[in-house]
């Protein structure tokens, strides 16, 4: 209807059915239909009315309402989610005296958020989404259904966002673990989300609890807490019965004791993967003799309790040399055996900048991969040992010639060299009360091993739907399955970049939302196979088949490959002609995530300014008092100097 030279949506209107588009039993008259787009087109972009209408009609839909039961009410809908109610004297949902649905929760054990298949008129793409996990990952996919206009609902287990990033004292099952002093290891400016910069005065690398505020302040500024339901565990996830046509899922919920199933167009599975921890204790002959404590690092949370204890630590990943660093500090000796050893890099990089500033530049990047891969090699393991030599300190990388995930630890090199730490090879054998290392060596009096050999992962919750081993590199692009007949089901965050997973996730939510919503297309499916079959080889030339490296990913490329399917890669030829200031900064600066908020869907008008200010917000972190900084004597003059006296010295000797 039109109103003041505006034009509002019918639905919710207090006429009832006054101008409702005359729909029945899932027929849509054609022209009323592209009237319908026409008119919603027109509204949502320049009737404010329409868009709180439309919010009143999300709240309708989001009413759990059975239509089955309401098999001579039909509603309508078009692509751009106005909705409009016929009315029905029968429905027995109906509001008696407007032609509203009544808002309540159904009793049924199943429930229909939104329009479902005998309802709805030409159902061809998303529009209900589950978003399971309320971690990063998840926070990005909601934010990014949301932008889309995707109804997105969010399931938590937990009663907090942040996912692993959320200390707790004890232990939960099913959630990721985290000890009490986690920072993280990749800077603030590389692990925002592409357009909501940390606060500038955020130290470059972040405790849990700050970026756990980093994330609240994320989640409010993008209205996200109303859409997740906390407390509510997802217990399975399976196709329905006209998967084939629909692509719809069931999905059953359990929240205090009760479930209930849903059903929903698509599946965002953002559960993380540093929940089960890999224990292999077969490794390990003896270690069921032990008569000290034994553990996996994901169950470790203070220092407290180990002091003067002789602990063994198996395994030097981040956890590993993490609790090595922070027992060295209460433990009597703490002994850090790794089979194959890691190359070993600071926070603190070069001149003092956050290590992936420096390192992930696009420059940089494009400069490492055309090198032949020798000298590739040799410059890595040049740079690698320039803080100290790897070898001295027994932690040089069996094979240097492959990427390993390296690990970040400013300390670990300086409690080594003062001997709180002591590095050791691989464990054979465990006895009562010591351990035999492959080199022969025993420690004796060992009080405690902490097996920090990391996590495998699974995901039990896709099994009723088929998908029990979700191998991340036979998914397209590390998201989508390729099998189904539908690509409704995407996993976000099954990943492990090198560097951030925080913007790493959001991209791929950009671009899966934008395939939900039929935006984007995936190729046919040779395609994608051929796809999938080549980064898997390219995966092995690059990080070896060792279990742990199978998540691991070029960060850059994988950004440019997703920004390009949804038209936000920058193009940086270009900026050379027109901003040659933000294009330099682009390809010979950080390749920080605002890079893909320039142009394209999602486009951010802060893009610009957060790229040209990003170093420094890195030096506000640190620089808390102006150093009063004494007038260097310039080299050049010291040269002019030192030359003016060989030639004077010169005219002494000959003339
Ligand atoms: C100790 C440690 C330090 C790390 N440091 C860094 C770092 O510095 N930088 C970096 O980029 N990455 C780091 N990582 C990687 C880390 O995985 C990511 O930073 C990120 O937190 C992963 O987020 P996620 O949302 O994918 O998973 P999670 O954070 O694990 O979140 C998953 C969420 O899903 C919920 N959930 C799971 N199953 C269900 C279910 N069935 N129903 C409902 N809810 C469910 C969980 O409760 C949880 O809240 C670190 C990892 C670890 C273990
Ligand atoms: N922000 C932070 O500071 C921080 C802190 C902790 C963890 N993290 C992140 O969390 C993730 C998990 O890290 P993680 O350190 O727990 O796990 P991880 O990186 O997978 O490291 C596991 C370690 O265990 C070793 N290992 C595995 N199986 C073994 C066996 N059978 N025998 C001997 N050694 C074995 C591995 O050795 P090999 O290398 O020889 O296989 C490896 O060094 C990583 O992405 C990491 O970056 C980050």
């Amino acid at each position: 209807m039109w109103r003041c030279g505006r034009y509002v949506p019918p639905l919710m209107d207090t006429d009832p059915g006054e101008e409702s588009l005359p729909v029945r039993r899932g027929r849509v008259r054609p022209v009323s239909r592209v009237l319908s787009l026409f008119l919603a087109v027109f509204a949502r972009h320049f009737d404010s009315a329409a868009l709180e209408v439309r919010e009143k009609t999300i709240n309708v839909l989001k009413a759990n309402v059975r239509l089955s039961e309401c098999r001579n009410f039909v509603f309508y809908e078009d692509g751009l989610k106005f909705y409009t109610l016929a009315p029905s004297a029968k429905c027995p949902l109906l509001h008696p005296s407007r032609n509203i649905l009544r808002l309540g929760r159904s009793t049924s054990a199943t429930r229909r958020p939104a329009s479902v298949g005998e309802a709805v008129a030409d159902r061809t793409m998303a529009k209900t989404v589950a978003v399971i996990g309320a971690g990063v990952s998840g926070l990005a996919s909601l934010k990014c259904c949301l932008d889309e206009g995707l109804e997105a609902t969010c399931f938590e287990r937990g009663d907090d966002i942040g996912g692993l990033w959320k200390f707790m004292e004890h232990v939960e099952d099913g959630r990721a673990s985290i000890y009490k002093s986690v920072v993280t290891n990749t800077s603030k400016e590389m692990s925002c989300f592409s357009d909501f910069p940390m606060p500038e005065r955020f130290p470059n690398f972040l405790p849990n609890y700050k970026l756990m505020d980093y994330f609240q302040m994320y989640a409010k500024h993008f209205d996200l807490l109303k859409r997740i339901q906390f407390k509510t565990v997802v217990c399975s996830v399976r196709k329905r019965a006209d998967f084939a046509t629909t692509g719809q899922w069931d999905i059953v919920t359990e929240k205090d004791g009760k479930q209930e199933t849903t059903v929903f167009d698509a599946v965002m599975v953002c559960i993380g993967h540093h929940v089960e921890p890999y224990l292999p204790l077969d490794s390990f002959p003896g270690i069921e003799k032990f008569k000290g404590q034994y553990f996996h690092s994901r169950e470790y949370k203070f220092p407290d309790g180990f002091k003067g204890k002789r602990v063994v630590i198996v395994g030097m990943g981040n956890s590993g040399a993490d609790l090595a660093v922070e027992l060295s500090h209460t433990a009597d000796k703490v002994f850090l055996s790794t089979r194959r050893g890691s190359w070993v890099m600071s926070r603190v990089y070069d001149r003092g900048y956050p290590w992936d500033m420096v390192f992930n530049t696009r420059f940089k990047n494009w400069f490492r991969n055309s090198l032949p891969t020798s000298i590739a090699i040799w410059m890595t393991n040049r740079k690698m040992n320039s803080w100290f030599d790897h070898a001295n300190y027994g932690l040089h990388p069996e094979d240097s010639s492959q990427w390993k995930e390296p690990l970040f630890n400013d300390e670990l090199p300086s409690r080594i060299t003062c001997g709180y730490v002591v590095t050791k090879p691989n464990v054979v054998q465990f006895t009562e009360t010591s351990a035999r290392f492959d080199d022969g060596t025993v420690e004796e009096d060992i009080d405690v091993v902490i097996f920090a050999t990391g996590y495998t992962y699974s995901c039990p919750l896709l099994e009723d739907c088929g998908i029990s081993n979700l191998d991340v590199n036979s998914l397209y692009r590390k998201t989508f399955l390729p099998n189904l007949e539908k690509p409704t089901l995407a996993v976000i965050g099954l990943i492990q970049p090198l560097g951030a997973i925080m913007p790493t996730t959001e991209m791929q939510a950009r671009w899966v939302t934008r395939v939900l919503k039929g935006l984007c297309k995936l190729p046919p499916l040779e395609k994608i196979m051929e796809d999938i079959a080549k980064k898997k080889k390219t995966l092995v030339e690059r990080f070896g088949t060792r279990r742990q490296n199978s998540l691991q990913l070029d960060q850059i490329e994988y950004f440019d490959e997703l920004a390009t399917e949804i038209g936000a890669k920058p193009n940086i030829p270009f900026l050379f002609l027109t901003d040659p200031l933000l294009a330099l900064e682009l390809f010979y600066g950080s390749c920080t995530p605002f890079q893909y908020r320039l142009v394209g869907p999602g486009k951010w008008p802060g893009a610009r300014h957060a790229i040209l200010t990003q170093w420094d917000r890195i030096v506000l972190a640190t620089r808390n008092r102006d150093a009063k900084i004494q007038q260097d004597h310039s080299p050049m003059l010291v040269v002019l100097f030192l030359l003016g006296l060989f030639a004077t010295l010169i005219m002494f000797v000959f003339f």
